[in-house]
């Protein structure tokens, strides 16, 4: 029997790229990106921000958490061009004048962490969560921080961290999902 022959469709052109900006990390950052493009690559692929991780690329692990206007998102599953204009956290951006943010400082206090890679997501994660202030039990932080799988298995680590800096914020009234908030 003869094989039909595949016969080849009108091209579609490629749709252009979209000029946006990211205030990322307090400093404007202007980039073209394709329509499809998740923030998630924006970040890595455009700004060269590498801390924050792909793990999945759809939403279930939680590697590529940041924070975006303070709340934190999966960015795999996030495209960079709703995001035009907005204020975006990454780990690296959590830290000030050299400074740790306390849950970054927390993280190295309590070894949470063994391959490292899920932690960035991991600390954006955290710094969301203590500033959404639902969390209070080590039940409650267990739960809130489902969404953040480590397949090293560092989470009872993950949650002595996060209850030493919820505590220090809590404490010291700073907020802490904004820069601001890594200040001592
Ligand atoms: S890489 Fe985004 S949730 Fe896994
Ligand atoms: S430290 Fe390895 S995946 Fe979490």
């Amino acid at each position: 029997m003869e094989r039909a022959q595949a016969v080849a469709g009108p091209t579609i052109p490629a749709p252009d790229k979209i000029q946006i900006t990211l205030v990322v990390n307090g400093e404007a950052r202007a980039l073209k990106v394709a329509p499809w493009t998740s923030l998630l690559d924006a970040l890595r692929d455009h700004l060269d921000l590498t801390g924050t991780k792909k793990g999945c690329d759809h939403g279930q692990c939680g590697a590529c958490t940041v924070l975006v206007e303070g709340r934190r998102i999966v960015s795999c599953l996030t495209f960079a061009v709703m995001k035009d204009g907005a204020e975006v956290t990454t780990v690296e951006g959590l830290e000030t004048d050299g400074t740790l943010h306390p849950v970054q400082q927390a993280f190295i206090d309590h070894d949470a962490f063994q391959c490292g890679y899920c932690t960035p997501g991991q600390i954006c994660s955290a710094v969301g969560l203590i500033s959404e202030g639902k969390a209070h039990t080590a039940d409650e932080i267990r739960e809130l921080m489902s969404g953040n799988l480590c397949r090293c298995g560092a989470y009872p680590n993950i949650l002595a961290a996060i209850q030493q800096a919820m505590g220090e914020l809590v404490a010291s009234n700073q907020p802490a999902n904004t820069r601001q908030g890594a200040r001592p």
